[in-house]
C-alpha cells in the first residue's frame, strides 16, 4: 500500500503517518525528518536545507525528488510505504507518478488531513520533536511520559527553529500556493479521502482506517 499524507504544516501528518506505519507495518518516511536529520549530521545536504527550511520555504524539487527517490527504491519499501511531506508541490507528484507508473504501480490512496489556520500557530508553539527518531509530541494535547524526553528513543526533545511563529505563518503561506493544489491533483484521480484533523489524534486516525 502506498499512501501519501497531505495537510498543512502541523495538521497532524506526522503523528497520522507513523499510526498508519505501526498499524500496517510499511515504513514512514518523512522528506523533513531527513532533512533534520542531515542537519543534524551536518551533512552537505543538511546544510543547504536548512536555509530554506528556517525560512519557512520548500527545499528545491530537484534535490527533493532525488532524496525521496533513493529511500523509496530501498528493500522496505517493497510492500509500500507512508509518505510524510511528499509530495509538496505538483512537478514532485508528477515524477512520482511516472517512477511508479514505470513499475506498473501507483499511489493508493492521498489522506487530506484537514486542520484550519487558526488552529495551527498554538499546535505548533506546543509541538517538541525529537530529532533523533522523529517522534513527535504536544505539551499539552500529547505529552511525553518523563517531560522533555523522547518515549520512543530517550533522547531530549525539542522546539524545531521552524515552529517559531513567524517562521509558521510564512509555511502556511507558501503551503496554501503551492502544496493545496495537490488536493484537487488527487482528487482528479480519484483516491483522496479527507479528514477532520481538528478532532483528537485517536479520531483522526480511526477516521482514516475507515477509508484504507
Ligand atoms: P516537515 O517536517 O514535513 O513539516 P510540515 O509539513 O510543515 O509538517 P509538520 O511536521 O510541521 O507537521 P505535521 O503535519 O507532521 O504535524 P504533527 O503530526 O507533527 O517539513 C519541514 C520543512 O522541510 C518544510 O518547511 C520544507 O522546508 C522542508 N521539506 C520537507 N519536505 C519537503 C518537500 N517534499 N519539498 C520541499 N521541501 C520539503 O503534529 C503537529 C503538532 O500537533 C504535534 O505537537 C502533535 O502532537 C499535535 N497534534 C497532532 N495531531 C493532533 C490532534 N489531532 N489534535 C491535537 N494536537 C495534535
Amino acid at each position: 500500500m502506498k499512501i501519501i499524507m497531505l495537510g498543512a504544516p502541523g495538521a497532524g501528518k506526522g503523528t497520522q503517518a507513523k499510526m498508519i506505519s505501526e498499524k500496517y507495518g510499511i515504513p514512514h518516511i518523512s522528506t523533513g525528518d531527513i532533512f533534520r536529520a542531515n542537519i543534524k549530521e551536518g551533512t552537505e545536504l543538511g546544510k543547504e536545507a536548512k536555509s530554506y527550511m528556517d525560512a519557512g520555504k520548500l527545499v528545491p524539487d530537484e534535490l527533493t525528488v532525488r532524496i525521496l527517490l533513493d529511500r523509496v527504491a530501498k528493500e522496505d519499501c517493497r510492500d509500500g510505504y507512508v509518505l510524510d511531506g511528499f509530495p509538496r508541490t505538483i512537478p514532485q507528484a508528477e515524477v512520482l507518478d511516472e517512477e511508479l507508473k514505470k513499475k506498473g504501480d501507483q499511489v493508493d490512496r492521498a489522506i487530506n488531513v484537514d486542520v484550519p489556520d487558526e488552529n495551527i500557530v498554538g499546535r505548533m508553539s506546543g509541538r517538541r520533536a525529537c530529532l533523533k527518531c522523529g517522534a513527535t509530541y504536544h505539551i499539552e494535547h500529547l505529552p511525553p511520559k518523563k517531560e522533555g524526553i523522547c518515549d520512543a528513543c530517550g533522547s531530549e526533545l525539542v522546539l524545531r527553529d521552524d515552529d517559531k511563529p513567524e517562521t509558521v505563518k510564512k509555511r502556511l503561506s507558501v503551503y496554501h500556493e503551492q502544496t493545496q493544489p495537490l488536493i484537487e491533483y488527487y482528487e482528479g484521480k480519484q483516491i483522496l479521502c479527507t479528514v477532520d484533523g481538528t478532532k483528537d489524534a485517536r479520531e483522526v486516525f480511526a477516521a482514516i482506517e475507515r477509508n484504507l
